[in-house]
């Protein structure tokens, strides 16, 4: 089952310069915390370690 949802996930990711991972298209996002699964269209994930929301990008890389 877990295989099935990894063969139809189809997503770009893209790498913002001095900023995040943005991630769009069709994919699964498993939240740690929660254990809970989303499908998001798009989101922008921390790479500066700055975020007060992680693993989400708040823009404090822009600080
Ligand atoms: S990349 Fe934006 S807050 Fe880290």
């Amino acid at each position: 089952m877990e295989e099935n949802k990894s063969k139809k996930a189809q997503a770009t990711v893209e790498v913002i310069e001095f900023g995040p991972l943005k991630i769009s298209g069709n994919f699964i996002l498993k939240d740690l915390k929660r254990n809970t699964e989303e499908k998001p269209v798009e989101i922008w994930l921390c790479r500066c370690g700055k975020s007060g929301n992680k693993p989400f990008c708040d823009e404090s890389h822009k600080k």
